[in-house]
């Protein structure tokens, strides 16, 4: 280890527990399925498991809206079984992460619900309730500031006489962080899991956490986005998470990203830069996956591979030497990315250049449950059929612009759900998934698609995830590395090298199924190089480059390059 922080080796896999393994055959996927998919989740060599949230909630958004913070849900089993697959998962050498939701609670929450008792109860202040204002005789709320899932951001609560703040969902209340006494309950909710055993959290949307005092007006950007600038990245969110970490963290070996939309590399910077301020391990860039859309996956644009090249090398290059990258390619929130940056038609050939392309750069690796085996987007026949709050919401939005028929579309190409489907095991009827009916509809492609078959394959997807991760432990350049791209402008190709202590790394990704003339950059001779991972079999060099398959990977290590100049 470079500097002795374990989670700069490490390489995540990130469950999102409903749709990944039902153990107790209820059509849900639950910490029992878990517990069987142990073997396996190690097998790929992950050393952690992230999971989204596993906690009481009544499922407005699938587990962000928590009802209780000190417990399991009993969709998904119980603390005893959570202790058992704590061990089990430490046993195997693998670390586990929570998703630890500070921003808003669930309105089912018991602080919510005292909360909006009376003004004087002892939970009131806990949220953000004021009084809305009269204009013209009219009733309007506090200010201007809209949701991300549902229209406005206030609600009106006729028995008080107030609105409360949700950033979020109208059952996604946001807890006011200002408040002492919320800010307690939080740090004995990260004692109560790390004294069990819990390695870290993955702090969801963090730099929300913080409110301009007397929450003003906003000016409005868009229409559907205003008030980031009175809730995003304010100071007293570093403020805030310094007293966690001061206070609690510091006294554990813990882990922590948070969870940064609207944060560029440099905002970033003001939470973890390695020294004194540093108050997160590291954050998670947004820019990642808006390659192919404006700000969100709703506003959908063609991919632009040079504006993901200019994400990815952004951050690269600003952390350098600095501070320590989260890299991903999926999550819960975002379809699936062959769908998006790949190609469907050439799944596995551009399944494996994604996969190469996030992972040997400079950071530690997440993975989403199915992206190691080219999971793809579902394609339901109706609107109606995607049960994300989100997904609904921008299809209302949709619907006053777009006829219907675009409206399908658009969801089929953006929404969460896409991420969401069961994970698909084997060719056995509900994918191997559970023996009940499940919860949300099975991708029709798992008899194509699914885990079993893989691991027959020595050249699956699945396989070559392996191979890739192993390949990042056995080699400090893949971890340690500095960075530098090539050829920049391409809008084909993307290049990059990593060197350490007199070894190179040069990955060419071709994210086009046309070909591609590639010329190695200057100073590197490729019949010096050994080609360490693609995703073809045979491999020709023709003065001093080649002509790209369809969405062809390469990767070449230069060793010892003084020894072979000298030669
Ligand atoms: C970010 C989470 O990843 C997403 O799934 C959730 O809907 C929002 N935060 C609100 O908690």
């Amino acid at each position: 280890m470079a500097d002795g922080k374990w989670y700069k080796e490490m390489c995540v896999y990130h469950i999102w527990p409903r749709s990944f393994c039902d153990g107790n055959g209820d059509g849900i996927g639950d910490l029992w399925g878990v517990l069987q998919k142990l073997d396996y989740i190690r097998s790929l060599g992950a050393d952690a498991i992230w999971f989204s949230p596993i906690y009481p909630s009544p499922n407005a958004d699938f587990g962000y809206d928590i009802s209780d913070y000190k417990n399991i849900h009993p969709d998904y089993g119980n603390l005893d079984v959570f202790r058992e697959l704590l061990g089990e998962a430490h046993k195997r050498g693998m670390r586990v992460f929570l998703d630890l939701v500070m921003n808003h609670s669930s309105d089912e929450h018991p602080w919510f619900q005292e909360s909006r008792k009376s003004r004087d109860n002892p939970y009131h202040d806990y949220y953000y309730w004021r009084p809305g204002k009269t204009v013209r005789g009219r009733l309007i709320p506090p200010n201007n500031w809209t949701s991300h899932f549902e229209g406005g951001a206030w609600e009106y609560d006729e028995k008080l006489g107030e609105y409360y703040l949700h950033l979020f969902a109208r059952k996604q209340p946001d807890l006011n962080m200002e408040n002492p006494r919320v800010r307690q309950e939080f740090k004995e909710i990260m004692r109560f899991w790390l004294d069990m055993g819990v390695d870290g959290f993955r702090e969801d949307v963090v730099t929300f956490i913080a409110k301009t005092p007397g929450l003003p007006n906003s000016y409005p950007w868009l229409p559907a986005i205003n008030g980031l600038e009175h809730f995003s990245n304010l100071p007293r969110v570093h403020d805030y998470l310094m007293e966690f970490k001061k206070d609690v963290l510091d006294h554990y070996d813990c882990f922590t990203v948070g969870e940064s939309p609207n944060t560029t590399a440099e905002t970033a910077l003001r939470y973890i830069a390695e020294g004194p301020d540093q108050v997160l391990d590291e954050m998670i860039a947004f820019s990642y996956m808006e390659a192919d859309c404006i700000l969100t996956d709703m506003i959908p644009r063609p991919f632009s591979l040079r504006k993901l090249k200019r994400a990815m090398s952004d951050w690269q290059e600003k952390l350098e030497g600095k501070a320590w990258n989260a890299l991903y390619i999926e999550n819960h929130d975002h379809s699936r990315v062959i769908s998006r940056y790949g190609s469907e038609q050439y799944r596995v050939e551009s399944g494996k250049m994604l996969a190469a392309m996030y992972m040997l750069q400079r950071g530690t690796p997440f993975i989403y449950q199915g992206q190691e085996i080219g999971m793809t987007n579902l394609r339901l026949p109706s609107v109606e059929l995607y049960p994300d709050v989100s997904t609904q919401n921008a299809a209302r939005i949709a619907s006053h612009v777009l006829p219907r028929g675009q409206v399908l579309k658009l969801i089929q190409r953006a929404a969460r759900d896409n991420a969401r489907s069961p994970m698909q095991w084997s060719a056995e009827p509900n994918a191997g998934f559970s023996k009940a009916e499940p919860w949300f509809a099975v991708n029709v492609n798992y008899p194509e698609i699914n885990v079993a078959d893989q691991e027959q394959d020595p050249n699956s997807l699945l396989n070559f995830y392996r191979k890739l991760i192993r390949f990042r432990k056995d080699n400090p350049v893949a971890l340690y590395g500095t960075y530098r791209e090539h050829d920049r402008k391409n809008r084909k190709l993307y290049v990059y090298e990593r060197a350490y202590e007199g070894t190179r790394l040069l990955v060419i990704c071709s994210f086009t199924a046309d070909q591609v003339r590639f010329d190695a950059p200057e100073g590197i001779k490729l019949d010096k190089a050994r080609q360490v991972l693609g995703n073809y079999e045979v491999n020709f060099v023709i003065a001093n480059g080649f002509t790209t398959r369809p969405y062809e990977l390469r990767v070449y290590l230069i060793e010892n390059e003084v020894r072979n100049e000298e030669k």
